[in-house]
């Protein structure tokens, strides 16, 4: 068995035990009355740095949630790794669909993972993932591993924008200077089938209000005389698709890339079952943009989604009433070369257009975020690959995804530098959703394979 094999199996016990005390702290970026555990979590994460080894480890305020940033120093000559993660957490709602208590952690087993899976919040977006650098990095300085030098950035608003970080950057470009950053926040295909994320979506997010009449109206009186804010938001948004299932605002697809078919052909070479995609979300048919793949229209092309609707009387049984306000949350995933500023103007535009007379609508942003893709002939995703065959025996798919991670264009842009994703989770743990959950196969396996990319990185650095 390899030294890190050894060195996982003698501490596995310890290793879940202490992502279990991490996953109890209820760290919900989105909600001012978890402030307080939001900022232990950072303290606990600056302890947990110093105690894997690192020389110093320091919290870093922002104008937002602070920033843990530690750092093992073994030679200036050697290259710099980044590590960065999020120690926020989405807020667990809806409480009565979880089976446990979303900040009590226990194990269970699933289907996908038979050898137990920890259920809580953050599980898998992002404590267990980003804990797994941490155990690894213990394992490297412990055992006289470390082959190069090791920052680690977490910060704490990710699940809100990471508003505060574009000006962390430009204030630390020197402490934060590396060669390489490597992020363990995305996913990969299946257990057996190992994948490296090379690009994220963008995003646009948008609140639209529609107002009708001045006051809630009672919907006999004044019913089919007056607009009701509702049913026009509601023929709003229906029109932002066409029969084709493409967004019909001027403008949003003029700067979409258009893959070459080629590109598109490699694509679906990678392994997708429909089939199994249908039965695991219990839905008998797709949606989507025509001509286009389902991977495709997850990865490569743009979307728009009301993620909430909501106005008039919602409560228990019928009330008769034209509500006088309307409401929406509407995402828009970005590919590129699509920019998020731009294209929430594009969106305030059209939507302040097809509002019919008798209504006044207002468009407020939220946060977004640059898409970002990796180049795959780099020697960083060369060192992932060889780490993945190492560990998994086979080598890994590149894939690009849906999500969205706003720092990472940013670290381009500010840093200079390129972005790794090494990703363990499966797209089945349920972030974001009641009973999330991280494998411990999959926690285990992260922390086994996250030395090799070290190792790998440094020779491939120092042969160039
Ligand atoms: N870790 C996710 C992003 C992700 C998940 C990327 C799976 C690829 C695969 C991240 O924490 C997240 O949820 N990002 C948000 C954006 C943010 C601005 C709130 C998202 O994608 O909705
Ligand atoms: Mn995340
Ligand atoms: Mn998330």
């Amino acid at each position: 068995m390899s030294d890190v094999k050894n060195y996982i199996e003698s501490h596995k016990t310890r290793f879940i035990d202490e992502l279990i005390e991490l996953l109890k702290i209820p760290s919900i970026s989105a909600d001012s009355a978890y402030k307080k555990d939001v900022i232990a979590t950072a303290e606990h994460i600056k302890k947990a740095l110093l105690d894997a080894g690192c020389d110093s480890a320091e919290i870093c305020e922002t104008k937002g949630y602070p920033v843990v940033y530690g750092e093992k120093i073994i030679d200036p000559k050697l290259p710099t790794v980044l590590v960065y993660g999020h120690y926020d957490v989405q807020p667990p709602d809806p409480l009565n669909l979880w089976d446990s208590p979303p900040f009590e952690p226990v194990i269970k087993k699933t289907e996908l993972h038979p050898d137990g899976a920890i259920f809580a919040r953050g599980a898998c977006d992002d404590k267990g993932q980003m804990y797994m650098h941490v155990k690894a990095a213990e394992y490297m300085i412990k055992n006289d591993a470390l082959p190069c030098n090791l920052k680690f950035m977490i910060e704490g608003e990710e699940e809100v924008g990471s508003d505060s970080l574009e000006e962390f950057l430009l204030d630390h470009k020197e402490k934060l200077k590396n060669d390489i950053i490597l992020i363990s926040d995305t996913g990969m295909m299946a257990n057996d089938v190992p994948s490296i994320t090379t690009g994220l979506r963008g995003l646009s997010y948008v609140e639209v209000e529609v107002t009708g009449p001045n006051r809630d109206l009672h919907s006999g009186i004044y019913g089919g005389a007056v607009p009701n804010p509702i049913n026009v938001l509601a023929k709003m948004i229906a029109s932002l698709h066409d029969e084709n299932n493409k967004i019909t605002i001027p403008g949003f697809y003029d700067k979409v890339e258009e893959l070459s078919q080629e590109e598109r052909d490699l694509m679906a070479e990678a392994p997708f079952n429909l089939e199994e995609y249908k039965k695991a979300l219990d839905i008998d048919d797709v949606y989507g943009e025509a001509g286009y793949s389902t991977a495709e229209r997850y990865s490569i092309r743009p979307t728009l989604d009301v993620n909430g609707i909501w106005g008039g009387y919602t409560g228990e049984g019928a009330k008769t009433v034209i509500a006088s306000k309307a409401y929406a949350k509407i995402s828009m995933r970005l590919v590129p070369d699509q920019d998020p500023d731009e294209i929430t103007a594009l969106f305030t535009k059209h939507f302040e257009t097809i509002a019919p007379k008798g209504v006044k609508v207002k468009v407020s942003p939220h946060h977004g975020g640059q898409p970002y893709v990796t180049p795959t002939n780099t020697i960083g995703y060369k060192a992932a690959a060889i780490a993945y065959e190492t560990t998994f025996g086979k080598t890994p798919i590149p894939e690009r995804t849906g999500g969205s991670i706003p720092i990472v264009a940013l670290f381009e842009q500010v840093l200079e530098s390129k972005t790794i994703f090494m990703g363990f989770g499966l797209d089945s743990d349920a972030i974001h959703s009641p009973n999330e959950h991280f494998g411990i196969w999959n926690y285990l396996k992260g922390i086994e394979t996250i030395p090799y990319f070290f190792k790998e990185y440094t020779k491939l650095f120092t042969e160039q």
